[in-house]
């Protein structure tokens, strides 16, 4: 029997409006632009606008990756979106997106696994594919983070942006998605989390006590460590070798952790796709937001094998390789 691969047919993101540089942030908190290029690479990063909402952003980067696939929002039979940032405690965003697409009646769920989400997400939509449960399937990453965070706290308010990017895929005899890993190790659950929530409970503090909360220098240890170690495991889940792939797509969440990937892979920065300098960390926003700039700009062509790779609170961490 041929083997029933995922294909991606086409991709679509969106941005905020606004636009927040490092001099901007300047003027109201004691950092310097020179200490966030340096430190992250990050140049500038996308704002929300009042009332814009991460469903808002994941409709918009939808309608384009529909657009693009050439697919009806009525043929969809999944819709999986990555988010920690949802609209509402429930509906899920998914099925906010999918009634506002027109999509009503199949299936549709978020998940939440931080910045790896929108990676998740392919994982399980994958699988949904190769099962022959699902044609058609619409993966969503999109994130409001700036909402979670304290515009007066420079350790992280500097680190992160808006913004939603989207897939459609289809089965196919062709690759098509090789292989995903996904992993996750809830024991790092104080170097990078969100102290409150509905049952936890919030706390009498400005936004209720919704802020990001990361012990930066741990974080940066275990995330260049475990990527390491888990492009590694990728390629041998593939069959494949570091001079297989084409494109590194890695989470934009600092330049330096991007670069050490790309060391361990053997891969010049010429091949790694690098939007950190323009979005700054946008969670699960940032692996499809990468990945609709590198098709649209022409970087990536069709045939090529892209690495996509994640790493985010939980501690969670995912990846795919995929021919495009
Ligand atoms: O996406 C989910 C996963 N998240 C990540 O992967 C993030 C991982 N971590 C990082 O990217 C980096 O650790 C950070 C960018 C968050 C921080 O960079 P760092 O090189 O690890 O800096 P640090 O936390 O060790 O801080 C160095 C210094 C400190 O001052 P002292 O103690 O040396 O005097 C900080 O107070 O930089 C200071 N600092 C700042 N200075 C100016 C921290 N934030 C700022 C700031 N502007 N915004």
């Amino acid at each position: 029997m041929t083997a029933i691969y995922s294909r991606i047919i086409g991709t679509g993101s969106a941005l905020p409006e606004r636009v927040l540089t490092n001099a901007d942030l300047e003027k109201f908190v004691d950092t310097s632009d020179e200490w966030i290029r340096t430190r992250t690479g990050i140049r500038q990063r996308h704002v929300a606008a009042e009332g814009q909402t991460t469903g808002d952003l994941a409709l918009a980067a939808a309608e384009r990756a529909l657009a693009a696939a050439g697919v009806k929002a009525s043929e969809l039979d999944l819709i999986v979106l990555g988010t920690t940032t949802p609209d509402l405690v429930f509906p899920s965003t998914a099925c906010l997106v999918q009634h506002r697409l027109g999509a009503n009646g199949c299936a549709a769920f978020d998940v939440n696994a931080a910045c790896s989400g929108f990676v998740y997400a392919l994982g399980v939509a994958d699988k949904f594919i190769r099962s022959g449960q699902s044609k058609k399937v619409l993966v969503i990453g999109a994130e409001t983070l700036t909402r979670m965070v304290d515009w007066s706290e420079r350790e992280t308010c500097v680190l992160f942006g808006d913004g939603a990017g989207a897939v459609v895929l289809e089965p196919s005899g062709e690759p098509g998605i090789y292989a995903t890993c996904l992993h996750a190790d809830g024991g790092f659950k104080e170097l990078l989390y969100n102290p409150v929530g509905v049952s936890a409970g919030f706390r009498d503090e400005p936004n209720h006590g919704v802020r990001i909360r990361m012990a930066g220098r741990e974080v940066f240890k275990v995330a260049v460590k475990t990527l390491d170690a888990l492009v590694g495991e990728t390629l041998e889940a593939a069959g494949m070798h570091e001079a297989d792939i084409d494109w590194l797509i890695p989470h934009q969440a600092n330049l330096r952790i991007i670069e050490a990937t790309a060391k361990r892979l053997n891969m010049s920065m010429d091949r790694v796709i690098v939007t950190v300098d323009q979005h700054a960390n946008t969670s699960s926003g940032s692996v499809p937001l990468a990945l609709d700039y590198a098709v649209r700009s022409g970087k990536v062509q069709r045939g090529q094998n892209l690495l996509l790779e994640a790493f985010g609170g939980g501690f969670t961490w995912a990846s795919a390789l995929l021919r495009y």
